[in-house]
């Protein structure tokens, strides 16, 4: 897919997703490209319709983008419990388990996704795959980013620590951690796999979403309009 195919293909999820939004909601955004024009959207909307609505935002990033669209915030502690979560995902398997954390947001990411009612994954069809094999992120506690990566190393991982575009150190979440890219190849048990990432200690969250599928909606923007899965 071409990049302006594929810029289109990103609107087209984002501003149909914003539509599922409702007056009063409180919803979760997510940190990405995709989901950036969801914000534009409901920005749009809060302007023309006087939608109102508050948002809690997955990263700094987010919350930058949010403010500039004009979407109030709030935070989880004010609403521990979100109508919707609005995020974007690297990938997508036919059972909608995912991928996500290229952005290095996927702790916050997580806890908003399992805060929320409903989750709408907005991504272009290149995220579709039948089988997850894209590297899966683990945000690490840097005390621990040693026995963490070799922890990781044993599960069949090729566990790279993620560097900022000059290389010239390791890239720092919102939150003060680390994040270690594992490739493991294809994915045989994602489940299985998310589970023995979480029980080690220091590995703070991966980017392996493997137990919301009964609340996520997936639309897939097209070039021209969208296809939505659930
Ligand atoms: C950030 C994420 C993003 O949602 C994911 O990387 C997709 O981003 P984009 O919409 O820019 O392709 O998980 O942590």
């Amino acid at each position: 897919m071409n990049t302006s195919a594929q810029a289109a293909s990103k609107q087209n999820a984002g501003y149909r997703s914003a539509e599922e939004v409702g007056d009063g909601m409180i919803v979760g955004l997510g940190t990405g490209s995709t989901v950036f024009f969801a914000m534009e959207r409901l920005g749009a909307r809060i302007r023309e319709e006087g939608l109102s609505i508050a948002g809690v935002p997955t990263s700094y990033q987010a919350a930058i983008r949010a403010r500039r669209y004009g979407i109030p915030l709030t935070s989880l502690d004010e609403h521990p419990g979100l109508d919707i979560a609005i995020d974007g995902a690297d990938q997508v398997d036919p059972a909608l388990r995912l991928i996500k954390g290229r952005g290095a947001a996927h702790l916050r990411e997580k806890c908003v996704c399992d805060a929320a009612e409903r989750v709408l994954i907005v991504v272009d069809r290149t995220k579709m795959v039948e089988t997850l094999d894209a590297p899966v992120p683990v945000e690490v506690l840097p005390f621990a980013v040693e026995t963490v990566s070799r922890r990781l190393a044993a599960l069949g991982a090729d566990p790279v620590l993620r560097e900022g575009v000059k290389k010239d150190g390791p890239v720092v979440t919102d939150n003060g951690n680390f994040i270690v890219d594992c490739s493991f190849g294809a994915i045989g048990d994602p489940d299985r796999l998310e589970a023995e990432i979480a029980s080690i200690p220091g590995a703070l969250e991966c980017g392996l979403f493997t137990t919301y599928t009964e609340k996520i909606t997936v639309i897939i923007g097209e070039e021209k309009g969208c296809s939505v899965v659930s």
